[in-house]
């Protein structure tokens, strides 16, 4: 079990604890809680109900900072505690697209822990990623999706084939959307980040595992992870003739949400980039995930991407990211940009970025849920590389630049909307 050390008010780099929760929101959604915005719900505009019936959300890795933030954070929109500060699917121009309503979204998932759901929030509340009194007021909520948590696995000793694993999380799955006579469901991978699987290796990597029982059980899938998931040549059969939307990989929430906004400026100003270098400090899980080399190099992977997108090639420089758990969940990332300008005058643009990795994550990880099984409610199949604004390496490949993902996006919502 990973713990979120309450950051230290003398530690200047780390933010302070998140707001309590005070208020209920009205019924137009205002609360006088700190932060707030005055975004129509789209939530109330679809109807407790949704389009048609309820949706699941199974999230592998269903203990974990990101997806406890996520279930915690619907659960208190849903009941008005907070404003959806940070979601996408929640501004106006997503109202009518038919999305599935917050109020109507039933969580479950894998996880290879034990630690209840009710602990895991108290314990991120503890670390101010969370509010303090929210995981008490939404106990209810943490507690059914607590119910809905399978083991995962393969754990070291199991002696499954990967064909018996598949079948047994896919069980898990058609079993969770039966009892819950949900109209489909969306897995999220949200597990911790794995490496790479070596040349040859004869078995498949466990983010495969669940990605091909998602395939098998009929549910739309995203990776929110750098893990391979669908990118197996193993899978590609299955993937092509499924007729389900599948998204990924490895969520935008940071430093490579920076990356893919700043990179297109420099391009556009026909500014010549030297080099782009970075480096991340965070805690976590994810930190400790990440301190295995073989697991960073998939996520570096994906950050150094955007650039060699946007460019044509990679820039000299690298990223690093450092594990120090008593930062918990919070990351600071640096990215130092040389360039030149006019004349070959050299420049340098530093950018430091201090976040909640869970609070960034959490939103974006509701709005794919929605986002996909709307799209699967239509009738949309294949990679989707209108949702590549929430990846650093989109399925479907895509611009990487930050405003023409958006403008794509907007353009998927219209399309939403105009078969809703
Ligand atoms: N937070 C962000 O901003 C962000 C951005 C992009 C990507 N991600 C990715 O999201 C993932 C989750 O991040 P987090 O901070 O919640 O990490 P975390 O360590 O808190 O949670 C990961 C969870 O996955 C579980 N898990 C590990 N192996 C599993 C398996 N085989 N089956 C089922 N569950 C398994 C762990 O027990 C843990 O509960 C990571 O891969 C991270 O890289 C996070």
């Amino acid at each position: 079990m990973h713990t979120f050390p309450r950051p230290s008010s003398s530690t200047p780099d780390i933010p302070p604890g998140r707001q309590p929760v005070t208020a209920r929101a009205d019924r137009e959604g205002r609360t006088d809680a700190p932060g707030r915005t005055d975004v129509p719900s789209t939530s109330e505009a679809t109807g407790p109900a949704g389009t048609a019936g309820r949706t699941g959300v199974w999230f592998i890795g269903a203990r974990g900072s990101v997806a406890t933030t996520a279930t915690a954070g619907c659960a208190a929109i849903a009941a008005g505690l907070h404003p959806p500060t940070g979601m996408v699917t929640e501004t106006p121009p997503f109202a009518d697209s038919g999305l599935p309503a917050l109020t109507s979204l039933v969580f479950g998932g894998h996880d290879t822990l034990d630690c209840p759901l009710a602990k895991r929030a108290e314990a991120l509340a503890d670390g101010g990623v969370l509010p303090h009194g929210l995981p008490s007021a939404v106990r209810a909520e943490l507690d059914a999706a607590d119910a809905e948590i399978r083991p995962g696995g393969p754990l070291p000793g199991d002696t499954r084939t990967d064909q018996e694993l598949i079948a047994a999380f896919a069980a898990d799955l058609t079993d969770f959307a039966h009892r819950h006579d949900l109209a489909r469901t969306v897995v999220v991978n949200v597990a911790s980040t794995e490496p790479a699987p070596g040349p040859g290796d004869p078995r498949l990597p466990a983010s495969s595992l669940y990605a091909a029982a998602a395939l098998r059980a009929g549910c739309s899938y995203a990776n929110f992870t750098p893990s391979t998931g669908l990118r197996t040549p193993a899978l590609t059969d299955t993937v092509a003739s499924s007729g389900l939307p599948h998204a990924g990989r490895d969520g935008k929430t940071g430093q490579t949400l920076l990356r893919s906004v700043l990179a297109p400026m420099f391009l556009q100003r026909a500014l010549a980039v030297r080099a782009w270098s970075g480096s991340n400090l965070l805690g976590g899980g994810d930190g400790a995930a990440l301190a295995d080399p073989a697991a960073a190099a998939a996520k570096n992977a994906g950050k150094e991407r955007v650039l060699a997108d946007t460019f044509g090639t990679a820039p000299e420089g690298e990223v690093h990211i450092d594990d120090v758990p008593a930062m918990g969940d919070w990351k600071t990332a640096w990215d130092h940009i040389a360039f030149d300008g006019f004349l070959g005058s050299r420049m340098i643009l530093q950018t430091i970025w201090q976040g909640c990795d869970s609070a960034l994550a959490a939103p974006l990880v509701l709005d794919l849920a929605r986002l996909l099984a709307r799209a699967h409610e239509a009738g949309i199949s294949g990679p989707l590389p209108e949702l590549g604004f929430y990846f650093k390496d989109p399925d479907g490949g895509t611009s990487a630049a930050l405003a023409e993902q958006y403008a794509t996006l907007l353009t998927f919502a219209e399309r939403l909307r105009a078969q809703a």
